[in-house]
């Protein structure tokens, strides 16, 4: 089984080739940061055009390097949401019209469930149950994952996620769009105790997450600091990466603790962050699961395979094209085919 996945949720371009037996056998990503940094974020509009330009050549690339034609693959799986629903649509229609063509089923990914996933993509296969921690640009979550499809929120941002706030503090200290790997690598030379920054809502019981308050300790001190030299700069960054890691720290371990799950995986963009990793890894006491680095952001291979368990599970969907740019991740535990979630149908399990 050959199964093509198509990421299109927001400003990159993913496709890949997962294939049951050997794994991902090709992927290709077309990002448009470029397109986007003049206006310092995201524009809808210019992402679904520039997806439209990008996602026939990525496909013959994936094809070509995976050395197979269009009538190899078995089924399409695409995102389905959250996301922009320009950008949704353009991958839909693309997958859905193409699985029609070649007459084999199509399937809508839920975008989160494709990060949660990343790290199956690893030689080490993360152990039910476990718990997941969601990083991205859009979502700050804590998630007892059950089994493939069976998830329960236990923890969740009430305001800025976490990327968002890498993001934000990023522009802040002059850093350009996207933040976080930008605030990262300057992290590398800064001093992380030199200016002290709040553990947003640590002090108080249960596991959400709030980081607006951070966010603005940091607008405040860069406003209270000058001149900000490189150095301080660097500081300034170190010690609001090391707030953001110890936060999250705090609030995973309350809830492995609460749990009695010793078995962790980390995913989204902000699992790509160099200190997270190295910290988790180090301070906490369960096995920690990171998806490959380039696997962490938007990428089809995640949804390839995503899409592909689905496929399995036996899920299929109605002719409408159907998208969901917002679309809660617990909606997807109904295993039964009782309800559906407007994109996924089941049908007889295989
Ligand atoms: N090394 C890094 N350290 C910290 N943050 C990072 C790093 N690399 C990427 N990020 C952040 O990850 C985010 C992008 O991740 P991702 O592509 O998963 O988000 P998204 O798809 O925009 O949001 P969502 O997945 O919630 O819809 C950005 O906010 C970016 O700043
Ligand atoms: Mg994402």
């Amino acid at each position: 089984m050959s199964t093509l996945g198509i990421e299109t949720s927001c400003d990159d371009c993913g496709v890949a080739i997962y294939d049951a037996t050997r794994g991902i056998v090709a992927e290709a990503l077309a990002s448009q940061t470029e397109i986007h940094q003049p206006f310092g974020g995201v524009v809808p509009e210019l992402a679904s055009r520039d997806h439209i330009r990008k996602l026939a050549p990525l496909l013959q690339r994936v094809l070509d390097d995976a050395d197979m034609t269009l009538e190899h693959l078995t089924g399409i799986a695409y995102t389905a949401g959250p996301g922009l629903p320009g950008a949704l649509m353009v991958g839909a229609a693309f997958g859905r019209s193409l699985a029609q063509a070649l007459d084999i089923p199509s399937i809508g990914v839920h975008h989160m469930e494709g990060h949660l996933l990343a790290p199956f993509l690893s030689d080490e296969r993360p152990q039910f149950p476990f718990l997941a921690l969601l990083v991205s640009g859009g979502h700050t979550q804590i998630v007892r994952v059950q089994a493939i499809g069976d998830y329960k929120i236990l923890g969740d941002t009430l305001d800025d996620a976490v990327g968002e706030a890498f993001d934000k503090v990023a522009r802040m200290l002059g850093l350009g769009f996207p933040g976080g790997s930008a605030i990262s690598k300057l992290a590398i030379s800064g001093n992380a105790k030199a200016f002290k920054l709040p553990r947003p809502m640590t002090d108080r019981p249960g596991l959400d997450l709030s980081f607006s308050g951070l966010k603005t300790a940091v607008r405040n001190l860069v406003a209270d600091t000058s001149p900000i030299n490189d150095q301080t700069a660097a500081d300034i960054a170190a010690s609001f990466e090391q707030a953001i890691v110890d936060t999250l720290r705090i609030k995973v371990s309350r809830a492995l603790r609460e749990t009695r799950i010793q078995e962790l995986i980390v995913a989204g963009g902000v699992s790509a962050n160099h200190r997270l990793r190295q910290q988790f890894q180090l301070q906490l006491d369960a096995k920690v699961h990171f998806p490959a680095p380039h696997l962490c952001t938007d990428n089809g291979a995640m949804i390839a395979f995503a899409g592909h368990h689905r496929l399995q599970q036996g899920f299929t969907e109605p002719l409408a094209i159907t998208t969901r740019p917002r679309w809660p991740l617990e909606e997807l535990a109904d295993q039964s085919g009782s309800a559906h979630t407007g994109v996924l149908h089941r049908s007889q399990p295989h």
